[in-house]
Order: C-alpha cells, then sequence, then structure tokens
C-alpha cells in the first residue's frame, strides 16, 4: 500500500486529506494520506527519512517550502524560480521536489473561464511572496504580453525580477521585459489596461487586513482572481462581480495543485477535480 503524507506546522487543519482521500476512494486505489505535523526543529530529520518509512513522496507545507526545497533536486526551471516546492516524489530514495501552485491556478483559470484568453493582454499581479513568484512563472509562460507587479516592499518585487534573471535561459531572456515593478501606491492606476488582476497577498483572508484597492477604473472585461479562498468570495472579488467583472475564487486552485502530485504517487492518469469533490472541500471552510 503506497503511503502519502502532508508535513506542516500547525498542520492540522489541512484540506489537502479530504482531497486524496475522496480521490483515493474515487480511482479504487489502496494507499493512505495522512497528517504529519512535525516540529520546525525535526523537519530536516523526518523528512530525509520519509522513504525509510514507506512513504512515496508528501506534500510540505507552510512553513517547510523552501526547506524542502533546499532538500530535494527541483523538478524544473519553475521550481529554481519560485525557490519552494509543495510536493515530493520519491523514486529509489531520491527526492524530486515539484511547485504545483503555478499549475493550480493556471488550470483553475483554464476550467473556470473556458474563454479567457492569457496572450490577449495584460496581467496585474498584487504581491511578491512565494504564491505570487508560482503567479508570475505560470503567466510568463502562457504568453501573457505584459505583467504589471505591485508590492508593499517593493524590493521583494525586485527579487523575483532578479531570480528569473539567474535562472532563464539565455534565449529566455525577452521575457523579463513583460515583467514591470511599479510602486503599490499606484496599485488603482495600473488597472486601467488590465485584462486580469490576482490578489497573491493575503489581505482579505480571514483574520487579515482588508485589501485596500479602487478597481473603478479596471476594464470590465478584465477576469479578477484571488489565492485568497477562506472566505470564497473575498471583498475584491464580490466588488468586482457586482460590477459585472468575470471572477474566479481562490478554491480551484487548492484543488488543481492537488492532481499532480496525486497522479504521480499513485500513477493514475486524468484525476478530475469534480463539483462533488468541490462541494466537500467547501464545506470544511
Ligand atoms: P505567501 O508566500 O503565501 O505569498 P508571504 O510571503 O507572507 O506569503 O507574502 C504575503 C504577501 O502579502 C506579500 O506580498 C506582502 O507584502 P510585503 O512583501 O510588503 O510584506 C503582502 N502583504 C501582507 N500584508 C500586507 C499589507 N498590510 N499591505 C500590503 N501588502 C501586504
Amino acid at each position: 500500500m503506497k503511503k502519502v503524507c502532508v508535513i506542516g506546522y500547525p498542520a492540522k487543519h489541512s484540506l489537502s486529506p479530504v482531497i486524496h482521500n475522496y480521490w483515493l476512494e474515487k480511482y479504487n486505489i489502496e494507499g493512505s494520506y495522512e497528517i504529519r505535523e512535525i516540529e520546525p526543529d525535526k523537519f530536516d530529520d523526518f523528512f530525509l527519512n520519509l522513504h525509510k518509512e514507506g512513504y512515496v513522496g508528501c506534500n510540505v507545507t507552510l512553513p517547510f517550502k523552501e526547506k524542502a526545497f533546499e532538500l530535494s533536486d527541483p523538478f524544473s526551471f519553475t521550481e529554481k524560480v519560485i525557490g519552494a516546492v509543495n510536493t515530493i516524489i520519491i523514486e529509489d530514495g531520491r527526492y524530486v521536489g515539484h511547485n504545483t501552485d503555478a499549475y493550480g491556478f493556471i488550470k483553475n483559470i483554464e476550467k473556470s473561464s473556458k474563454e479567457f484568453d492569457f496572450k490577449k493582454g495584460a496581467a496585474v499581479v498584487l504581491g511578491a511572496g512565494g504564491a505570487a513568484r508560482a503567479v508570475i512563472n505560470s503567466l510568463l509562460f502562457k504568453d501573457v504580453p505584459e505583467i504589471i507587479l505591485l508590492n508593499r516592499t517593493i524590493e521583494k518585487a525586485e527579487n523575483i525580477r532578479n531570480d528569473l534573471h539567474v535562472n532563464i535561459h539565455k534565449n529566455q531572456e525577452f521575457i523579463l521585459e513583460r515583467l514591470k515593478i511599479i510602486p503599490w501606491e499606484e496599485r488603482n492606476e495600473a488597472l486601467a489596461e488590465a485584462k486580469l488582476l490576482v490578489n497573491t497577498t493575503s489581505l482579505g483572508m480571514v483574520g487579515q487586513p482588508e485589501l485596500d484597492i479602487n478597481i473603478d477604473k479596471l476594464p470590465k472585461d478584465a477576469l479578477v482572481t484571488d489565492i485568497v479562498y477562506r472566505p470564497l468570495e473575498t471583498k475584491l472579488l464580490n466588488q468586482a462581480r457586482e460590477r459585472g467583472n468575470p471572477v474566479v475564487d481562490g478554491l480551484g486552485m487548492l484543488l488543481y495543485q492537488a492532481v499532480p502530485g496525486f497522479e504521480l504517487w499513485f500513477k493514475e492518469e486524468n484525476v478530475e477535480v469534480t463539483p462533488e469533490l468541490r462541494k466537500k472541500v467547501e464545506a470544511m471552510l
């Protein structure tokens, strides 16, 4: 029986077991997916011995995503730019680290908004944390013509550009020209040409301050999405929906980021995010 776990601290409220146990049952697979809450000073030891305990892989959540990146082989360029991984595949004692947030972000938009075309116009990205790195990386490779990046601490936005620069192939340097960094104070005006607005900050999440933004200048056909999914409809999404913008909530990103891990651990193809699964997870929020 294949064993997988999610490692975090705290981890008790992780929604990942609901998702993976749903698929284990749906696809009739003998396997297990459990929560392992590990104190930070015990992480390295626990992580590096997973294969000895019979695990075929794991998910890694806060605060261990960067640590897991350091302790595993990055799967691709994406992981190097993000500098963090959330999914580990163990094969013959080798740990390969994937970051599936970028995949989850794009899939969520593609599945929720079939007619959306990434190539059609600029994307405005709010925030420059780990989630923003995944979002920016995936947008660049979806051929978004321009990304306007805003963050309260502008140095963190510049760090993302530098990390892209270091990791990018020489023949891909043109994509850096598409990343434009502007001050956080200019966020209301920055929306005027956008076809996509993404909040990757923690603002608007239950227990956090609201995101203070005026979206009057945003074109009415621009898609608005938030990676925050508690609450499911953030104030940003609510304002956007009320003025007629198409909106995509953040829960889908959580659901789709789980797909690649499940497929690789359990050798299952075409794993689906069904309405039934979404309902189950929504009930836990
Ligand atoms: P994650 O890795 O989940 O993206 P993070 O690295 O803590 O989390 O990033 C949180 C993001 O929310 C950052 O972009 C942060 O801005 P700073 O880089 O300036 O810290 C943003 N954020 C958090 N609180 C904020 C606030 N009160 N105003 C503006 N931005 C805020």
